[in-house]
């Protein structure tokens, strides 16, 4: 068979928040391409069922439980995996929150709480993983940022979300720029709507109902579409691709007549 380019076979892939959502869809698709995983999630019985899900597909994994905010926690996830898995070749920094409040009502605990598992969770996860990639002179990082990153969240007032999610657009363009001598790729994937547990929770059945009808596609995604996308930017399909977003998003950003 020639060589299959969007395989993942003998790749190490870390998903933060692969418990549930988007974040198990990434962990799946790259384990159908060959991938082993990384599963992470604070929630333990949902972290269950994707390293099932996972060991199903004939996958190795390992899993860890810590708060994506916690930088020592972090370290010792990724050190741990390496030690059981031997390596780690792909990060995605998918794990997330959402909280819609106005501007006057969001307190420092909240602001606080929003950087501390978007922007800084990202961040010493990446760090965390340099060391090997730098030394492989081979890595695929994908930060999952959001379209709110790009147009506020509108009537969902979520500004303290948009802004951390703005946060990971910069910090991919950085990491994009400061990693390429290393041949490591940095890119964003900025979903739009995405049905999931998160939107389901916070924004309600009416709210979506209602946004679908502004979608040119007319429906909100799927998490395997989004993660696809993932998959291509964790393979050497994208190798000339780095510092770029891709939005996933049904047209929703689309302007003009
Ligand atoms: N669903 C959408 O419409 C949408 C749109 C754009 C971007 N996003 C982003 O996509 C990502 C995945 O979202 P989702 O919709 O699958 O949400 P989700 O709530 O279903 O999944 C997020 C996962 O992250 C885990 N997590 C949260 N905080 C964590 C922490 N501190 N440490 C470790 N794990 C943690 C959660 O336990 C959960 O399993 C998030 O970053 C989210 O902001 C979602």
């Amino acid at each position: 068979m020639a060589d299959d380019i969007t395989r993942l076979d003998g790749k190490v892939a870390w998903v933060t928040g692969s418990g549930r959502g988007m974040g198990r869809g990434h962990a799946i698709v790259l384990a159908e391409r060959g991938a082993d995983i990384v599963v992470h999630d604070v929630l333990e019985d949902e972290a269950a069922e994707t390293v099932a899900a996972v060991k199903k597909l004939g996958r190795r994994v390992f899993v860890s439980h810590a708060d994506v905010s916690d930088v020592a926690a972090v370290k010792k996830t990724a050190d741990d995996a390496i030690a059981a898995l031997g390596r780690i070749d792909i990060l995605v920094n998918n794990a997330g929150i959402g909280q819609h409040k106005p501007l006057e009502e969001i307190s420092e605990a909240d602001f606080d709480r929003m950087f501390d598992i978007h922007v800084k969770g990202s961040f010493f996860c990446g760090q965390a993983v340099m060391p090997g990639m730098k030394e492989r002179r081979w890595g695929k990082i994908i930060n999952i940022a959001s379209i709110w990153a790009m147009t506020g969240a509108g009537i969902n007032k979520a500004s303290h979300y948009c802004a951390a999610k703005a946060a990971l657009l910069g910090l991919t363009k950085a990491w994009a720029k400061e990693l390429a001598p290393f041949n490591i790729h940095v890119n964003a994937v900025s979903p739009g709507g995405v049905l999931t547990e998160m939107p389901i929770k916070i924004q309600g059945w009416d709210m979506i109902r209602e946004k679908e009808k502004k979608v040119p596609l007319g429906r909100w995604a799927k998490p395997e579409e989004v993660s696809y996308t993932v998959a291509f930017l964790a393979s050497r399909e994208s190798d000339f691709i780095t510092g770029q977003m891709i939005s996933p998003n049904g047209g929703e950003t689309i302007v003009g007549f």
